[in-house]
């Protein structure tokens, strides 16, 4: 048993076999994470004393990450008391993640490669999640993560899923899936949720594809009016190919929708692109980024090259998540 000792004096207790992530959470402790695969970098977080060894290959760290100690806390397990420059993120209410059954309540297809689908949780538990988290989705012997869609004071838990050619999980629900099916889930999980930003006045949202999930979670919740009453500009980019592909728009007047289709003309526009046109001022915004990891690895290296603070993206990759 080792101890992981974080920037803010949290500490907690880590099995030798437990990854830093995972052992944080089952003593209630948050550190930022997505995937929890070594492919986002969600998880990166610089060691300042200490030894840890990967479990699995760290596929989104760089040459210049290791050289700077920085590790993936999420396939890292400690082989000595360690102390690590990451902060606890629990003050914002995150739940441990449990595995609850569910049952399709209703499903519909919203394009040819995107499908609509409500997941309806046993009336006697109580699953709480913050607009913007995940939870895996278990099919027999098939786990992947989705995003949840809606707000968390919606009846059921509603899933925007894609069409991968040739994925063992879309076969499932592009070609068998049925109401009153049996699913279970794991979750919530992720830490892709709005933070305070009480010094900001911009807020910028990227997605792209199914990559609008969290967000339209985000901009649905109750309490989004209170929790940005101080923000000047809220932007939603949602890259999509054509236009009668957008099934959706926020119901929020506060909110600026830019559709960005990538098909509709020939020419070929990509939200990390378009958005550099409204010349944000990068002091004072904030950026929340989810969907393909090619967007978001291009648009977070853009913004911070342009000068936005690293700690001011956040992002939520749809890796694999086999
Ligand atoms: C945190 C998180 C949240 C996610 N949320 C959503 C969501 O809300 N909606 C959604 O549709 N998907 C989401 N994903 C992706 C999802 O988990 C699966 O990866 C995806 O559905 C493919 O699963 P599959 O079983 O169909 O394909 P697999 O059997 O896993 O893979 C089959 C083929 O598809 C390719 N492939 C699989 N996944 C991806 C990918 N993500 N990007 C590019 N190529 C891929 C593989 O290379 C392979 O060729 C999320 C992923 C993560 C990590
Ligand atoms: S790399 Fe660790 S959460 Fe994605």
């Amino acid at each position: 048993m080792f101890k992981v000792f974080l920037k803010d004096n949290t500490s907690f207790e880590c099995e030798s076999g437990d990854t830093i992530v995972n052992a944080a959470m089952k003593n209630g402790v948050f550190l930022d994470h997505s995937c929890l695969s070594g492919r986002c970098s969600s998880c990166k977080f610089k060691v300042i004393k200490g030894d840890s060894i990967a479990s699995e290959n760290e596929i989104s760290l760089s040459e210049d990450d290791v050289n700077k100690n920085y590790i993936l806390t999420c396939v890292r397990k400690p082989l000595s008391d360690i102390y690590l420059d990451a902060e606890d993120l629990s003050s914002f209410g995150l739940k441990k993640p449990k595995t609850l059954p569910s049952k399709v309540a209703s499903f519909e297809k919203l394009t040819d490669l995107i499908l609509k689908v409500k997941l309806r949780l046993p009336p006697t538990q109580n699953f709480e999640f913050i607009e913007g988290q995940y939870v895996d989705i278990i099919k027999g012997s098939i786990k992947r993560s989705y995003s949840i869609a809606s707000s968390s004071s919606s009846d059921n838990l509603e899933f925007l899923i894609k069409n991968y050619e040739g994925g063992f999980m879309s076969q499932y629900w592009f070609n068998d899936l049925a109401i009153n099916d049996l699913l279970r889930i794991e979750g919530p999980k992720g830490t892709f949720f709005l933070r305070n930003n009480h010094d900001k006045d911009t807020l910028v949202f990227v997605g792209t594809g199914t990559g609008i999930a969290p967000i339209k979670s985000i901009i649905e919740s109750e309490n989004f009016d209170e929790k940005t009453k101080h923000i000047k500009n809220i932007f939603i980019f949602w890259g999509m190919g054509y236009s009668e592909e957008i099934f959706w728009k926020p119901n929020n007047s506060r909110v600026k929708f830019v559709p960005v289709l990538s098909r509709e003309t020939d020419r070929k526009l990509y939200v990390q692109n378009v958005i550099f046109d409204y010349h944000f001022n990068l002091e004072s915004t904030v950026v929340y980024a989810c969907g393909s990891d090619i967007m978001i690895s291009e648009l977070k290296s853009k913004f911070l090259n342009s000068g936005l603070n690293e700690k001011d993206f956040f992002s939520d990759s749809f890796v694999q998540s086999n």
